[in-house]
């Protein structure tokens, strides 16, 4: 297997250009294209400029940028791309796009070549679907912005070659991330198992409780910034997106509800940092409320019952749910860690005491999963 093969980038948009970054700081040759011609213009002093900041702090040698800078070559041809062992595309999130991008990329490259999609959101076997070669294809899912963020999760769907997985991940791994393996599951691991990090929030506002309050307690338990800073962080309309496309890809089961506190705040335009105001943001912090340890006991243990459920579907272990949710998210622990923390009875009767009280149409969010059992 060749050690620094080059890298096929499509999409040079926010993530395609800095995964490109990754690979070309890695000594990988990266040949990189987008259909947008002033995306492909841009491409090379975008990137000159991401760096030469990096420069002017002194975090990068000037031979280190020029290098990085010679080795990517941006074309406006797909044909190009054909040396490549491992494309990674960053288009548009649109199933038909990629669906076609890879048909026709497909024919372009070596039999063998890896054929991975950046997608948040789509089935990996969907978007493989209709190649001659849907075994070479899996899903190589960065978080912005990639060349600081560790985690990758590795996502291959049933048909995958697990020789392409291993190729996809060594590379991964020498460009310097820490690679977890994940099932082709909505949300892989990191979107999906922080779901109830936010949810049980909102569920706490729907009952009385105030944002800050809830940010004050789960400060207070070691998390860099409660749920709803979280929320302002990333959007309140991002965060209503990614919430209402989980519902929907997972059989609008209770557990992913998209709960009105934010549908509201999402109608109110105060959609967080972006806006200049959200739940909690400008506002500084709030003092932990009395009963800070109950409200973090409540959302870890959901966030350890959304772990089990993830796990109980295979393709990944407790080490890597926790790995990459203190990577993606900069929890302080995983949810296995947390488990670990409260022992499995606490967690039960909490899932149980949140269930009796909760109204008929949420109580299937506090089932326990397969796995879960009171400490014996
Ligand atoms: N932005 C994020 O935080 C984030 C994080 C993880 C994954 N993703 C996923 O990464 C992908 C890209 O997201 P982004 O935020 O970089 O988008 P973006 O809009 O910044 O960039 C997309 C780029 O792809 C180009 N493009 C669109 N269709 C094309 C096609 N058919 N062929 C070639 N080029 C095409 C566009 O011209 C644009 O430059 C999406 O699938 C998204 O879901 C995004």
């Amino acid at each position: 297997m060749t050690d620094r093969p080059a890298i096929g980038i499509v999409g040079l948009g926010t993530m395609g250009l800095g995964i490109a970054q990754v690979y070309a700081q890695a000594g990988f040759p990266v040949i990189a294209t987008d259909a947008h011609a002033p995306a492909r213009d841009s491409a090379k002093t975008r990137l000159a400029d991401t760096l030469t900041a990096r420069v002017a702090a002194g975090k990068l040698a000037e031979t280190e940028r020029d290098a990085t800078l010679a080795r990517l070559n941006v074309t406006p041809d797909l044909t190009s791309l054909a040396p490549c062992q491992l494309i990674i595309e960053a288009i548009v999130e649109r199933l038909e796009a990629k669906q076609t991008l890879f048909s026709t990329l497909e024919p372009l490259v070596a039999p063998d070549a890896i054929l991975a999609t950046n997608t948040s959101s789509l089935p990996i076997h969907a978007i493989a679907q209709g190649l001659r070669h849907p075994d070479r294809v899996l899903a190589l899912h960065f978080f912005n912005p990639p060349p600081a963020m560790k985690l990758v999760e590795l996502a291959p769907h049933v048909g995958t070659d697990a020789n392409a997985v291993s190729r996809a991940q060594q590379w991964t791994e020498s460009a310097g991330k820490t690679v977890i393996l994940c099932p082709d599951r909505p949300g892989f691991i990191v979107n999906r198992c922080a779901r109830p990090y936010y949810g049980e929030a909102l569920a706490m506002v729907a009952e009385g409780h105030k944002p800050a309050e809830i940010d004050a307690a789960m400060t207070a338990a070691g998390y860099r910034l409660g749920p709803f800073a979280l929320i302002d962080l990333i959007g309140a309309d991002i965060n209503l997106a990614a919430t209402e496309g989980m519902h929907a890809a997972m059989d609008r089961h209770p557990r992913y509800l998209p709960f009105p506190a934010l549908k509201a705040q999402v109608a109110s335009g105060n959609l967080g940092r972006k806006t200049g105001r959200g739940f909690v943001f400008p506002d500084g912090p709030a003092a932990p409320p009395e009963d800070a340890g109950a409200i973090a006991l409540r959302i870890e243990a959901t966030l350890v019952n959304e772990a089990h459920w993830l796990l109980a579907e295979g393709g990944t272990t407790p080490d890597g749910i926790d790995t990459a949710m203190r990577l993606g998210l900069n929890f302080p622990r995983g949810p296995f860690e947390a488990l670990a923390r409260h022992g499995q009875t606490t967690v039960m009767a909490e899932l149980a005491r949140l269930r009796a009280a909760a109204p008929d149409a949420l109580k299937p969010r506090y089932d326990p999963a397969p796995g879960l059992r009171p400490d014996t």
